[in-house]
Formats: structure tokens, C-alpha cells, sequence
């Protein structure tokens, strides 16, 4: 059982979402809803409220609120958010922060999961604008469910129907299932760039943002999963989530020491930070200075550890270790090459010879020790990782 709100906003969908709120109760759910005054126009609060056994948030302003504040109330009741139908204009808000009325503030209050349910003309959905409102709600970890296509109130077909309330209950208790499949696992996940000491003043460092790890943090914390996030140099906001835990690391040592100490204790290893190969033997302690006529400065570097292939030859039958390949040519030759090498159960292909770095777009190929080659199509950093850690969820299972 899981405690729903259900967001109703102004489309003529809303009568759809009335056999949502239904199925999910008869599923043992508990739902309360909360409606604007446009989703009002095509289907009463009272039939909600009749449905539901409890009164329809509608009015932050109503009297019979006055003392209670009920979007609080009801935002930290929730367990899931789940907008059915959306209209252009709440998603919109969402994207914005916007808190105008009952349903957009209850929901800017809400810490639960969120999942919606677009429903709109196709010119609507079409629209740069919302295109770029959705992206940012992915991006941000909210759930939603692609539009059908088929015959529009405009009587015309196209894409932007609401899909049918049984494929929205499924697709809301199909989620549900995974919600806590992780619970009890201990993930340890590396991100960014390391940096290697030259001098005080410089070091040697590359182009990682840590986008694609912090993205697999974030869906592995949401799946229930403690996370253990050792970061490097990043550009990428790091994400808020109560079950993830960020330790920085600067060298490439640094992390080899941290990801050792802390895979002891975890059931899965993700080395998606881009780690240094090759390091000073010694760190000048003063900053050093150009001489005069001097032209060139060479300078002998040494091998840095390989961390994921010390961790994977050294992994117990139980444990899981996930690595990246980088390559500008030959993807699949250099990464089979990889898997082998290191040891590790999977690796993640990727061609970052085109602006990889900092995009929040990717295409990657998965290879398995058991030799299956797996290749995903271009898509959003977020989906690439949210795919992962539920590939990784059904192996440890
Ligand atoms: N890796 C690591 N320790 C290193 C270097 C790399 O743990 N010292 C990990 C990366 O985190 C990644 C995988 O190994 O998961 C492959 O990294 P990549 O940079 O693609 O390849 P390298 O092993 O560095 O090999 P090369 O530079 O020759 O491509």
C-alpha cells in the first residue's frame, strides 16, 4: 500500500483520471486528490471526494483550511505524486517552481517521487517550450509517461492523448515494484575528474562533468539503495538525496584508498569517475618557475593504479563491478579489451570523441562477461543511468 496524492489539472483527460484514482485504490492504494479550478471545470471535487472518502484539495484560501494548512499536510503525507492528467501549463510550473494555486504549491512542497501524465494538443507538446519544460523534469529524476498517439478532442489523431487508466496503473504500480528493489544494498559510485599534483599551483586533469555519475547515484538512492558517492573535480550539480552519502577525493590515490576502503562493505562498484592514468612521481612543493632562455619543460609521469581492475580481481562472487570505457576510436575492439583486462562483470562503452563531456546526452554499448554485446540508442544522461541501475537491480536479484 502506498499513500498517493493525485494531481487533476485542466484538461478534458480529468474524466479519465477518475478510473485511475479508482484503480489504484482498488489496488489497496491510499489516494488523496488535489484539483485546479480548470480540472473542476470538466469533472466535480465531489465525485473525487465521494471516491476517495476525504475532501479534495482545491482552495489554499477555503475556510475550513485556515488552520490546517493543508498542502504541508498533505505534500509530507505523500509517498508518490502522480499528476494525471498534465496539462501544458502545470508542467510548465513545475519546470518554473511556480506556486500559484493549491495543486502547484502542494506539489512544490513535496519531497515524494513524482510521475505525470501528460495529456495535450499535439502543437502543445510539440511546443520548444515544453519539449525544454519535460527535458528538465527528466533531468531531474520526475517520471513521465510518453503521451498515446490517437484521436485528439481537436478530432484529429496525433501525439498527446492520455493514455488508457489501465496502462497509467501499471505504469504507476510497475514503478512501485521497483521502488524499494535496491533496499538494504550498498552501492559504491565514483564521479568526475581526479587531479594530479604538479605543484601547489597546477595539476593535470580532464574533462569529466561527473554528470553520468551523479545521475547513476541519484536512481540507485531513489531504487532504496545507499550510495556511497566518491566525487573528483566536477562541473555537475551534485544531487540531494538522503541516501547518499559524497566523499571528495582529489588524486587518483586518494580514490583508489576510499573505493577500497568503502567496497569492502557494499555489494556493487560503478567506476564512472574518469581516473588519472598517469601521475608525478613527486609533487613539487614550491610553485615551479619558468628559467630564463628555458622553452620546453618535460615532464616523466608515472603510472597511476588501475582502480577498477585492483577491485575486480579482488571482488567477492557476490559483488558487482561496473566500468566505463572512454574511447575516441575503435570502441568495441578497446572495450572488449577492458572487460577482459580488468576483470570487471560489465563495461559501458562510450565514444567521446564528439562532445560527450558536460552533454547531458549519450549513446552507449553495454558488454557482459558472457560476451553479449548490448547497443542502447542516443538518450539523455538521466534515462542512460536510470537503465543501468535497473539492469544492475535485476542482476542482484
Ligand atoms: N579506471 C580506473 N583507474 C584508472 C584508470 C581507469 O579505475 N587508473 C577505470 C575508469 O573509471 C573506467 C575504466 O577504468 O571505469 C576505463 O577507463 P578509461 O579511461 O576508459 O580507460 P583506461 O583504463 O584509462 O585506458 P586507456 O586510457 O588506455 O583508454
Amino acid at each position: 500500500m502506498t499513500r498517493i496524492a493525485v494531481y487533476m489539472t485542466g484538461g478534458i483527460a480529468v474524466y479519465k483520471a477518475v478510473q485511475v484514482v479508482r484503480d489504484l485504490e482498488k489496488n489497496g492504494h491510499e489516494v488523496r486528490v488535489v484539483m485546479t479550478k480548470n480540472a473542476e471545470h470538466f469533472v466535480t471535487s465531489n465525485t473525487l471526494a465521494a471516491l476517495t472518502k476525504y475532501p479534495v484539495l482545491d482552495d489554499l484560501w477555503s475556510k475550513e483550511n485556515e488552520a490546517s494548512i493543508p498542502h504541508v499536510h498533505l505534500a509530507r503525507w505523500s509517498e508518490l505524486a502522480l499528476v494525471v492528467p498534465a496539462t501544458a501549463n502545470f508542467i510548465a510550473k513545475m519546470a518554473n517552481g511556480l506556486a500559484d494555486d493549491a495543486a502547484s504549491t502542494t506539489i512544490l512542497a513535496t519531497a515524494a517521487p513524482k510521475m505525470i501524465v501528460p495529456a495535450m494538443n499535439d502543437q502543445m507538446w510539440n511546443n520548444p517550450a515544453t519539449r525544454h519544460n519535460v527535458l528538465f523534469l527528466k533531468e531531474n529524476g520526475v517520471k513521465i509517461m510518453d503521451p498515446a498517439v490517437g484521436m485528439l478532442a481537436e478530432s484529429y489523431a496525433a501525439k498527446g492523448r492520455m493514455p488508457e487508466p489501465a496502462d497509467v496503473v501499471d505504469w504507476v504500480e510497475k514503478y512501485l515494484n521497483q521502488k524499494n528493489s535496491l533496499q538494504g544494498k550498498i552501492f559504491v559510485i565514483t564521479a568526475g575528474g581526479t587531479e594530479e599534483s604538479i605543484d601547489p599551483v597546477r595539476f593535470i586533469g580532464n574533462r569529466s562533468s561527473g554528470k553520468m555519475g551523479f545521475a547513476l547515484a541519484e536512481n540507485a538512492a531513489r531504487l532504496g539503495a545507499t550510495v556511497k558517492l566518491i566525487y573528483g573535480n566536477v562541473t555537475a550539480n551534485p544531487p540531494q538525496n538522503k541516501n547518499i552519502k559524497m566523499y571528495h577525493a582529489t588524486s587518483s590515490e586518494d580514490m583508489f584508498e576510499q573505493v577500497k576502503s568503502e567496497f569492502k562493505k557494499s555489494d556493487v562498484l560503478i567506476m564512472a569517475a574518469a581516473v588519472a592514468d598517469w601521475r608525478m612521481p613527486k609533487v613539487a612543493d614550491h610553485k615551479l618557475k619558468k628559467q630564463i632562455g628555458q622553452e620546453t619543460l618535460n615532464l616523466t609521469l608515472i603510472k597511476t593504479k588501475d582502480i577498477l581492475q585492483e577491485v575486480a580481481h579482488h571482488k567477492k562472487h557476490n559483488q558487482l563491478v561496473i566500468g566505463f570505457a572512454a574511447e575516441t576510436n575503435d570502441l568495441l575492439e578497446n572495450a572488449e579489451k577492458k572487460l577482459k583486462k580488468k576483470g570487471a562483470d560489465m563495461i559501458v562503452a562510450n565514444d567521446v570523441s564528439h562532445n560527450v563531456f558536460g552533454n547531458d546526452y549519450d549513446q552507449v554499448t553495454l558488454l557482459t562477461q558472457d560476451g553479449h554485446i548490448d547497443k542502447w540508442p542516443r538518450m539523455s544522461k538521466q534515462e542512460i543511468a536510470y537503465g543501468l541501475i535497473e539492469k544492475i537491480a535485476r542482476e542482484l536479484k
